[in-house]
């Protein structure tokens, strides 16, 4: 087996490319919890799964584990803030934001380029990591600019490459 050094690996993974989401739900007492995510990835369109994976040691890591729904929010270029609110270890990140009731009492957050609100199908162990397997029940979509994060720093796109650029 090969020992794969801890920093040598954070480092490589971060290479790679992702969106940003904050991903909120119900935990103790009804109480709103969110946390900015960046494991969040598609994993069928039939049926509609995604996933995302929550660390064992964070302070609401047992309330999402227990929660049986999540609202993942991508966010777009210009929510650099909200990323680092909920990217806090505190217990007032909802503090002066409005949110509106969803499926299950979710607390979702009004601005967005993408929101999914999801009912868990399964928890699967991922190492320091659980993974949260959701099924998708209720979607929305408001195209925008996106949010991307790389190389452990918020960035927006700079240019498409409009010759190769398309995939479908
Ligand atoms: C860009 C970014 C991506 C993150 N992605 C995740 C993730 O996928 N899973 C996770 O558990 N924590 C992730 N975190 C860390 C949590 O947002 C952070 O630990 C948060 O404070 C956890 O909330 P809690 O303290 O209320 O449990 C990420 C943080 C940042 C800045």
């Amino acid at each position: 087996m090969t020992d794969v050094d801890a920093s040598c690996l954070r480092q490589a993974l971060g290479a790679f490319a992702t969106g940003i989401t904050v991903v909120t739900a119900r935990g103790t007492n009804n109480r709103p919890i969110g946390m900015t995510v960046n494991s969040f990835t598609t994993v069928s369109l039939d049926p509609p799964l995604v996933l995302w994976s929550v660390g064992r040691d964070g302070n609401s890591a047992d309330e999402f584990v227990a929660a049986d729904h999540y609202a993942v929010h991508v966010l777009h270029a210009g929510q650099e803030d909200l990323c680092v609110q909920f990217a806090r270890n505190t217990d007032e990140k909802f503090v002066g934001l409005e949110t509106e009731p969803g499926l299950a009492g979710l607390p979702l957050l009004k601005d967005f380029t993408a929101r999914f609100q999801c009912r868990v199908e399964q928890r699967l162990d991922g190492g320091d990591h659980i993974i949260l397997l959701g099924r998708v029940l209720e979607l929305e979509h408001r195209p925008a600019e996106p949010l991307i994060f790389c190389n452990g720093q918020l960035l927006r796109a700079e240019r498409s490459l409009p010759s190769r650029g398309n995939i479908d």
